[in-house]
């Protein structure tokens, strides 16, 4: 779902919810006034209604009440007036007063005279049905106690409801006790209950109150505890139904009174308006609202992503524009900066992927050189023992082709030497190196070597670190160096080689210059020459890669400079631009302690004796021909093995009293048992057996088992005399 569909959801949910609740609170608290006003507008004409039926019923007992006390009725009804009813109650005294029924009744109860009179045919016509019982002896309506009570009220009759007064007839004064009673009665029909209507302009009817249109429960409670029952009819009508209490103290009748509906119909009609406008305004708030959320916020966000889309299409390149002060800019801004971050991350990411592809390449080829490396010093100490014997074995001193044999073999193990050192499989000999007396110290010499032509410039930090180092090692780095400098300055110029002490900490400076954290001491070695071609400088560490003429250079000069770091687990990078010089910057970790000692292998002493037997270990049978044949022509008797298991087997092999062997020779590198653990197994049963070691690969992680520092070790290739003088050189320590 898409952000504008949810902004138009939410937008609408709220406003129609709004709508809702208000209209909720319209309909209770509006109707409900409404329905009250119009409540108390139908109590109000029940009861005016009630009291307009009462007001009737006390003018007509104040009529009753005329008749009764007047000393003409007592006469009339003690039998002594005979001519009353002829002279008073004529037809136009009926329809005057509005009478239907006129009952005089003698002092206990008996009817002494009644009349009743059809007003609307002008004829007399029968009691009403029901009149005998109300009015029989006894009954309240018939008898008086006093002169002083009288009753009112209507009268509801299975003949009709009528509105009865009955007076006690007494003298005018009033002073004596009643000696009859008078009863008036009006029907009242439908034009009397009229006439109450027209007067409170309403529509009103009498009916028994069991006609009146109220449930059987209603009924049962207006009899009990009368009050104003509300039955409305629809949305136009409602009648309000007030219980009548008769003239013998019984609710009998009830009271309808029917009014518009026009007070809830208003208030109905109010909701109405009231839902129409809020609708409405609800309505266009919404759109309004959406059109303004869609302008300043979803259209703004919508350009937003389609700029980083953008963006991403075109490789993270562009940037965002966030010229406001608002969230959105902020967004971009932070996008900007992301984006700035992982360009940075992946200019990083591709520095370390090129160095670690280059060092890759550099190891591989370097393993490669090595192995060549080490199966040719085997063959070249081969062919330079032969050219010893050769030279021996010809009468009349060695031979001119003889010495072209060794020469050559010379210049190869020359070659072999600077692939070993590539390769980082020389032999170093560490110690805390003082950086700034070495140089110090070749000064001179590099004056000599770079000519008189290009000028040498020393700037050596005080209070350099040591580093760990094999000085003669680092002294040959700083020559090739230095040679490529001169050689780069053909016009002249400034070799510049300078010195710091560098503490490498934060991480992206860790991870540009290649090393872990630590503390380094950099060394630069910076010319003025001609400077290189990005081609060019991204190979010159690669063994036999040169740019120099056939003859002039082999391309292992940077190769041994880098080897020789490796081994001192620094790092060299180089930086150059053609015309612009170049600089190597070499990086060394320091040395922990404060200073060392060289591990040499003592020298002094005199020479020791020739003679007695040494164990010869080597794996390549020519070799250990040809050291077998010189060492007995130097005076040695030799066991000779092909492998440390075999040798371990002819020294278990030996008898009692056979002589003791004063040495044991051996390559580093054999099939099944090397020379380290040979000389070790060895060493259990012989502690003091003297151990002179052979390799053509010096590598010491190659070995099956490493060789202990400052172990003496003979690098192949190597001459018959170089042999035989460290072997009496060992043996006389
Ligand atoms: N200081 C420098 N200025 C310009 N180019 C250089 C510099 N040092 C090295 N190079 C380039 O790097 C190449 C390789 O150098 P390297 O020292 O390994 O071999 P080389 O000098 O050609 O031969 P070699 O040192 O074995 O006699 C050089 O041929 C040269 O092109
Ligand atoms: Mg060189």
């Amino acid at each position: 779902m898409t952000l504008r569909t949810r902004a138009s959801l939410i937008v609408s949910a709220s406003f129609l919810a709004l709508v809702a609740l208000l209209l909720a609170a319209a309909v209770i608290v509006v109707l409900g006034r409404f329905s009250a006003l119009e409540a108390d507008v139908a109590r109000q004409g029940a009861e005016r209604a009630l009291d307009a039926l009462n007001e009737m019923a006390v003018t007509l007992s104040a009529t009753a009440s005329d008749w009764s006390h007047w000393d003409d009725t007592a006469a009339f009804v003690a039998g002594r007036n005979p001519g009353f009813i002829r002279a008073n109650l004529a037809d136009t005294t009926f329809l005057t007063l509005r009478l239907d029924v006129a009952v005089f009744l003698g002092p206990d109860g008996h009817v002494v005279y009644h009349r009743a009179y059809d007003r609307a045919g002008h004829h007399d016509g029968p009691l009403p049905e029901g009149v005998d019982s109300v009015l029989s002896p006894g009954s309240a309506l018939a008898h008086h106690e006093t002169s002083a009570s009288h009753r009112e009220g209507i009268l509801v009759l299975p003949g009709g409801i009528f509105l009865v007064a009955s007076q006690p007839i007494t003298d005018s004064l009033g002073a004596k006790p009643p000696v009859g009673t008078l009863v008036f009665m009006r029907s009242l029909d439908a034009v009397e209950v009229q006439r109450i209507a027209a007067l409170l302009r309403q529509t009103i009817s009498l009916t028994r109150l069991e006609k009146a249109g109220l449930s059987p429960a209603q009924v049962k409670e207006a009899a009990a505890r009368p009050r104003v029952f509300l039955v409305p009819d629809g949305r136009s009508r409602m009648d309000a139904i007030l219980p009548v209490r008769d003239a013998l103290g019984n609710f009998r009748a009830a009271l309808d009174v029917q009014g518009t509906r026009r007070v809830y119909r208003d208030g109905l009609l109010s909701i109405e308006y009231l839902a129409f406008s809020l609708v409405a305004c609800s309505l266009l708030s919404a759109v309004l609202l959406f059109v303004l959320l869609s302008r300043m916020v979803l259209s703004p966000l919508g350009r937003l992503a389609s700029a980083v889309r953008g963006i991403g299409a075109v490789g993270g390149s562009g940037r965002l524009e966030a010229g406001g002060s608002d969230e959105l800019s902020e967004v971009a801004l932070s996008i900007n900066g992301m984006l700035d971050a992982l360009a940075a991350s992946e200019g990083r990411r591709a520095v370390l992927e090129e160095r670690f592809s280059h060092v890759n390449k550099l190891e591989a080829i370097g393993t490669l050189a090595g192995g060549v490396a080490h199966d040719f010093n085997n063959i070249l100490t081969a062919i330079t023992g032969f050219c010893d014997l050769l030279d021996e074995s010809l009468a009349g001193g060695p031979a001119a082709e003889v010495e072209q044999i060794r020469k050559a073999a010379d210049r190869a193990a020359s070659l072999t030497s600077q692939l070993l050192a590539f390769s980082r499989r020389q032999r170093l000999e560490y110690q805390a190196v003082d950086l700034n007396a070495m140089l110090s110290g070749m000064a001179e010499g590099l004056r000599l070597l770079i000519g008189g032509q290009q000028a040498l410039e020393l700037n050596l930090a005080p209070d350099l670190r040591r580093v760990r180092g094999d000085p003669g090692q680092l002294q040959q780095a700083v020559q090739n160096l230095a040679v490529n400098a001169r050689d780069a300055m053909p016009d002249g110029g400034t070799l510049t080689i300078a010195t710091a002490n560098l503490q490498v900490d934060r991480r992206e400076e860790s991870e540009r210059l290649g090393t872990p954290p630590g503390s380094y001491v950099r060394c630069t070695v910076k010319d003025t020459g001609t400077g290189m071609e990005e081609a060019t400088r991204r190979r010159v560490f690669e063994p036999f890669f040169t740019t120099k003429e056939l003859g002039k250079g082999t391309g292992l000069g940077l190769s041994v400079v880098w080897g020789i770091v490796r081994q001192c687990d620094g790092v060299i990078s180089v930086a150059s631009e053609p015309g612009q010089g170049t600089c190597f910057e070499i990086l060394l970790p320091a040395a922990l302690e404060a200073g060392g000692k060289p591990d040499a292998v003592p020298r002094a002493g005199p020479a020791a004796a020739a003679g007695g037997t040494i164990l010869l270990v080597e794996d390549e049978e020519p070799i250990r021909v040809i050291l077998a044949k010189a060492l007995a022509k130097a005076g040695y008797r030799t066991l000779e093995a092909s492998d440390g298991v075999e040798a371990l087997a002819l020294v278990t092999a030996r008898g009692e009293g056979e002589e003791e062997i004063r040495l044991l020779l051996t390559d580093v590198a054999m099939p099944r048992m090397g020379g380290a653990e040979l000389a070790a197994r060895l060493r259990e049963r012989d502690p003091g057996m003297k151990v002179l070691f052979m390799s053509g690969n010096a590598d010491l992680q190659g070995a099956a088992a490493p060789l202990e520092a400052g172990a003496p070790l003979l690098q192949k290739p190597f001459n018959t005399r170089s042999l035989v003088e460290a072997i009496a050189e060992i043996l006389r320590s």
